[in-house]
């Protein structure tokens, strides 16, 4: 079952059944192996996270440098080349188009995931295979779609190892505990309450910390934010100590693999803050792959932000201030 349209809530439960449609659309697309020195994934928001998702479940298993670009341009330094995924579920992203074009200048081997819009049009008339998404979500939804696509990348780099077994059984165990997770989400969101929430993660949580920050911004249309460890011990950690009036919930998302000092990073940091917090909040990832935990742990923040919309009394599902931006914004002149 794909669960198309719909709730953000049905589509957020429906993760399971979005990785295994990927794995099927992402064979039946037949892109082909790519000779390539580095892979780049473009894309911006929902259509970006995934790639830092897949970079983070691959980790150690990457043989080339995978790097995600948020903008108009490739790094300047990318290779002639370079496999490049433009991936926008709207295919109407002019940051992505213009790393469409670019990826062409460069001389890259380029693959697109998208619904339509002009990326699929580009793509059909220049020959670049297509991974075909299902239309009626939010971009944001379509996460998993976006995970697979981009491990599938790394895959067809021949940046790393093909990860769809993992995949599937990440699938499989997402089905089988989505009541707990569910009750787990209930339970966080009603811990933060109308905290603001300050995300910290690190290693493989780094960007799950991020997509938390996000589907709270968008879903429940709160101001939220986020940051990594180590580095936050190096500079956000005195910004607390100003924290007179606690408006913030600090919640810590670690993981088994994470450098034992980290580990104890982690400890201390919730220490110094705790005290100039409403909450602390200390989570690990759970989950036997890493794919499984970076998963299951986007999973329960998608939730969480879910419920905090609910109890807002707010619509996760339309992002009108994205849209009127972009309205406002306009096309550009030239693509
Ligand atoms: C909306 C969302 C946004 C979009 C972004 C790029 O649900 O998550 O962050 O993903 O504005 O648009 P697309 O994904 O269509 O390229």
């Amino acid at each position: 079952m794909t669960v198309i349209g719909g709730s953000m809530l049905d589509a957020v439960k429906a993760l399971p059944e979005h990785l295994r449609d990927a794995l099927w659309r992402i064979e039946s697309a037949r892109a082909s192996t790519m000779e390539a020195p580095a892979a780049f994934v473009c894309g911006m928001g929902g259509s970006a996270i995934g790639g830092d998702l897949a970079v983070a479940a691959l980790a150690d298993r990457l043989t080339k440098p995978m790097i995600v670009a948020r903008g108009y341009e490739l790094p300047s330094w990318a290779p002639a080349g370079s496999a490049v995924l433009c991936s926008s579920y709207s295919g109407n992203t002019e940051e992505t188009l213009a790393c469409y074009a670019a990826a062409e200048a460069l001389g890259a081997q380029r693959l697109v995931a998208t619904t339509g819009g002009e990326l699929a049009e580009a793509a059909r008339t220049d020959g670049v295979p297509v991974i075909g998404l299902p239309a009626g979500l939010q971009p944001r939804a379509a996460v998993g779609y976006m995970f697979c696509v981009a491990s599938e990348l790394a895959a067809l780099a021949l940046a790393g190892p093909r990860i769809n077994t993992e995949i599937d059984a990440a699938a499989s165990r997402l089905t089988e505990r989505r009541e707990r997770i569910e009750a787990k989400a209930t339970h966080l969101a009603e811990e933060i309450g109308d905290a603001v929430p300050v995300i910290y993660g690190g290693d493989l949580t780094a960007p799950v910390a991020y997509r938390w920050k996000t589907e709270i911004n968008e879903n429940a249309k709160l101001p939220a934010f986020w940051n990594f460890l180590p580095e936050a011990d190096h500079n956000e950690i005195e910004g607390w100590s100003g924290s007179t009036d606690p408006a913030f919930a600090a919640i810590f998302l670690e993981d088994r693999d994470q450098h034992p000092r980290e580990r104890k990073r982690f400890e201390l940091t919730a220490n110094v803050i705790e005290p100039h917090a409403r909450a602390v909040i200390r989570l690990e990832t759970d989950g036997e792959t890493r794919t499984e935990r970076v998963l299951e742990a986007v999973m329960l923040g998608d939730l969480i932000s879910v419920y905090l919309a609910q109890a807002q009394g707010v619509d996760p599902l339309p992002v009108e201030g994205i849209e009127a931006f972009k309205r406002e914004l306009g096309r550009p002149e030239r693509q």
